[in-house]
């Protein structure tokens, strides 16, 4: 339970949190259109089709991604990962984004050769020594000398998954079902069960290693407060870093679901996200996310 500051509701009639000052106006179209479609003022690449992969690419994501780079860090006490890595030689970082978590990984241990994938390659050029990166689509048959995770892992190596819950909750029934965030979230999640991606819980990340044959599978589960409501200061700190992400997460994760899966107008989809994105800034609603993380590792080669 996170206990909610008695003095963010000092004075009643001020439900709003003071303005983050992010500029969200500034969506870059600079790219090559021949691989990208542009929707709803956003840049999203269209390798994949229109209704696999969901998010953006444009610079308003990629500074999106960076800082829910530090909200993680900031969430998982500084932890980058969970695994038990002690001198890891080879370290794959599927659907790496803007790259960050693989140029830390790089610097965190110099002994291991780190290679980042994405579809896009939006990628910095200027990384460490042992850093590369490569435009791979992970759904397809690996490179990776074998087809399947378990089959690139060593023996004795670990994967370790990563994923947002995407779920709305609180713990003194300040967020009702009606609540704008609630809505959005319940929107979304249908979205992804629609396309046949629901949001993974703790169960089935679990069991996805299991069936691998993995062993010694451990799972994590942090709590990621919307707003700095929450009385315990790493906390406030957190909520406070989340209420910024979510000038931009809300359309992010939003406007593409709404309306390429659920065929929402539009106008419809934005009014939704905008709903969410202030309901997010009222300080009466004590409401959090969470992330998961699940590790396992393979087994080591019998003598
Ligand atoms: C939500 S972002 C997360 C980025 C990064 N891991 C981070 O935590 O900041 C997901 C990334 O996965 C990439 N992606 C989605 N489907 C993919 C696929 N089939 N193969 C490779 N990358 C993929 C997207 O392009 C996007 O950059």
């Amino acid at each position: 339970m996170i206990e909610v500051d008695p003095t963010v509701l000092e004075n009643p009639r001020d439900d709003d949190y003071d303005s983050s000052g992010y500029d969200t106006s500034t969506a870059s179209l600079t790219s090559s259109v021949n691989q990208y479609v542009f929707e709803n003022g956003r840049r999203y690449h269209s390798y994949y089709g229109t209704d696999k992969y969901l998010m953006p690419t444009d610079e308003k994501e990629q500074d999106r991604l960076d800082l829910h780079h530090e909200i993680m860090r900031l969430a998982w006490d500084d932890k980058l990962h969970e695994a038990p890595l002690s001198e890891p030689h080879r370290i794959l970082d599927i659907g790496t984004g803007t790259g960050i978590w693989a140029i830390e990984m790089a610097d965190n241990y110099p002994m291991a050769e780190v290679t980042g994938t994405d579809l896009s390659p939006i990628q910095p050029n200027w990384v460490p020594a042992n850093c590369r990166f490569e435009v791979d689509d992970a759904m397809l048959n690996w490179t990776f000398k074998e087809v399947k995770p378990r089959s690139c892992t060593v023996p004795g190596g670990h994967v370790e998954l990563c994923e947002n819950a995407i779920t709305a909750s609180c713990d003194d029934g300040s967020v009702k079902p009606d609540n704008p965030a609630k809505v959005y979230i319940d929107h979304l999640r249908a979205a992804l069960t629609k396309m046949g991606r629901p949001p993974p819980d703790l169960e089935f990340m679990k069991s996805l290693l299991e069936k691998a044959g993995f062993e010694d599978i451990k799972v994590f589960q942090v709590k990621e407060p919307m707003g700095p409501w929450p009385k315990d200061p790493r906390l406030k700190r957190l909520g406070a870093m989340v209420l910024l992400h979510s000038d931009t997460s809300f359309e992010s994760y939003g406007m593409a679901a709404f309306t390429r899966i659920l065929g929402m107008e539009p106008d419809k989809a934005r009014e939704m996200c905008e709903a969410a994105r202030l309901a997010a800034r009222n300080k009466n609603y004590h409401m959090y996310g969470q992330y998961y993380r699940v590790y396992g590792r393979k087994p080591a080669v019998k003598q």
